[in-house]
């Protein structure tokens, strides 16, 4: 089985973390995101993999080196320019035969995609839907269905505040699902192809997928699926406990990281620093007596002695000076923090 990913998104509510990282690459659990996407469809027999991307292939090269000689493999098409979700899917047909998988890029989970394809197979669909269920839809696409599965209405990002089955972007799809997607046009599948089909009466399955699921694709999203998989809940951390510091980071003795922390490799923490419920990039530095809660900090940023930084992301090389307290505030790459009031902390 053959799997196209898409992970072409500007990535803009992870902004300015995305500003030098493209979404998929940034660290999850100390690994690039897009590790976990390929090692969960390998766990489902996915043998190839398709990358569709308006980026540069350059920006993941070292990514595409990294997994030379793992499963699956990986194959790059850049995109001229962005071509929407179906476009980009439809752009790598040529690189698949008969059903085949098509996923965000930007999701979580360990649902289970041999049950999908079981399913899609089953009802001889023409597209097979994962859901997921939710109690706010806005951020999603609701998927109405019938008893029997079949899909009668797919709405991209509802207006208002309701609970139900939205589109969990992982979908099995036959080449002829595509036929109407026009080569090289920028097109949506939510907002167009898959409307499209159901009116047309082809068969359309929405099928709830059992299993951890969440979008990363914002800073709170992010944090809390690495809580998730410090607690264990997600099926490739199952028996994890935290914090997750890595081999290569550098924490004082004195320092106090707290259960829902994951420090990457070059990361020093130094003397009586507190951490919690935060995730350190790599070669981070987080001065004596700092504290960091709630918070990104992005590769190279560096949070001074005495310094306080909650609910905050740094973005990479951003700074907080000795003393400065930041909160609910976003540093651009390279970007120092003023300094409006001094923590009353300093020392
Ligand atoms: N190659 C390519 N080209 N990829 C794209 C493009 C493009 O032009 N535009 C978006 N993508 C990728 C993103 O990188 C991401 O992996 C995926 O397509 C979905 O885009 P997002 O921008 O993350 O969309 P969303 O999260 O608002 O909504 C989507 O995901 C929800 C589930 O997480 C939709 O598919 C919703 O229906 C769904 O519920
Ligand atoms: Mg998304």
């Amino acid at each position: 089985m053959k799997a196209v990913v898409l992970v072409g998104g500007e990535g803009t509510r992870l902004r300015p973390l995305t500003e030098t990282v493209p979404k998929p690459l940034l660290p999850f659990m100390n690994r690039p995101f897009l590790d976990h996407v390929l090692d969960h469809l390998a766990r489902h027999g996915v043998d190839e993999v398709i990358c569709s991307s308006p980026y540069l292939e350059e920006r993941f090269h070292g990514f595409l080196e990294s997994r030379s000689s793992a499963r699956p493999a990986v194959t790059w098409i850049t995109e001229a320019e962005p071509l929407g979700t179906a476009g980009a899917i439809a752009g790598a047909r040529e690189h698949v035969d008969g059903t085949f998988l098509a996923l965000n890029g930007d999701v979580l989970t360990d649902i289970d995609v041999t049950g999908l394809i079981a399913a899609h197979r089953e009802h001889e669909a023409t597209a097979t839907i994962a859901l997921t269920a939710v109690d706010d839809a806005r951020p999603f696409g609701l998927v109405e269905t019938e008893e029997d599965g079949r899909v009668t209405a797919f709405r991209e990002k509802p207006e208002v505040r309701i609970p139900g089955r939205v589109n969990a972007g992982i979908y099995v799809l036959e080449p002829r699902a595509l036929d109407r997607v026009s080569p090289g046009v920028m097109v949506s599948i939510e907002r167009e192809t898959y409307p499209d089909l159901i009116r047309r009466g082809e068969p359309v399955l929405g099928q709830l997928a059992d299993g951890y699921w969440r979008d990363l694709g914002n800073p709170a999203a992010y944090l809390q699926g690495h809580v998730d998989a410090l607690d264990g809940r997600i099926e490739a951390y199952r028996g994890t406990t935290g914090p997750l510091v890595a081999a290569g980071a550098g924490v004082d003795p004195s320092a106090r990281i707290e259960e829902h922390v994951v420090v990457a490799p070059g990361a020093e923490v130094g003397r009586n620093a507190t951490v919690a419920r935060s995730v350190l990039h790599a070669d981070v530095s987080v001065g004596a007596e700092a504290v960091v809660d709630g918070s990104i900090l992005g590769a190279r940023s560096r949070v001074e002695s005495g310094a306080e930084v909650r609910e905050a992301v740094l973005a990479e090389g951003a700074r907080v000076p000795e003393g400065v307290r930041l909160v609910r505030t976003t540093l651009g790459p390279g970007e120092v923090a003023s300094d409006p009031g001094r923590a009353a902390s300093v020392r």
